[in-house]
């Protein structure tokens, strides 16, 4: 089976989705951000911290790219990791791309900040982010899921989505 690659705002479930999806299809689960902690050794908000956000793209490209390798995955990424266009291309090879379009005010109304430094301390930035990255996610994803229901109720419509896709 192709992997399942799961891209979205913060805060939109990607990766409580993607854990019960790599279960209910008995396929391996990979967090892109905690690759990244585990290679780098050291927490995303560090990053950003000690070399900004640029490096922390980087970083972010190389591991999308490493990657390539794996199969019968379910990969969840970081929700920037559509700022970069040459990401698109990894994205694409990487499997089939499913947009989790959860809903803005959902979003907002519980995501937790503190481990996210593109939004410590404001909050709002976020609707920038939806602003800039929508058109973007929707661009690179071969399926897209709408919704705040139930986790497991998100996960069924994900598999009916990706039968049909093929
Ligand atoms: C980021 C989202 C984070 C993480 C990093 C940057 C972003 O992942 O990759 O803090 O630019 O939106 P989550 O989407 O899992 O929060």
């Amino acid at each position: 089976m192709k992997n399942i690659i799961l891209v979205g705002l913060p805060g939109c479930g990607k990766t409580t989705l993607g854990k019960l999806l790599a279960k209910r299809l008995n396929l391996s689960f990979i967090d892109c951000d905690e690759v990244i902690e585990e290679t780098e050794k050291k927490a995303i908000s560090k990053i950003f911290e000690e070399f900004g956000e640029d490096t922390f793209r980087g970083i972010e490209t190389q591991t999308l790219r490493n990657l390539l390798t794996e199969q019968n995955a379910v990969i969840a990424t970081g929700g920037g990791c559509v700022e970069r266009r040459e990401n698109f291309e990894i994205l694409k090879k990487l499997g089939t791309v499913v947009f989790i379009n959860r809903p803005f005010e959902s979003i907002i109304g519980d995501i937790d900040i503190s481990k996210r430094p593109l939004l410590t301390g404001r909050k709002a930035r976020l609707y920038t982010l939806s602003e800039r990255r929508m058109p973007l996610y929707k661009d690179v994803c071969d399926l897209e899921i709408t919704g705040d229901d139930d986790p497991d109720i998100l996960v069924d419509k994900i598999l009916d989505e990706v039968k049909k896709n093929g």
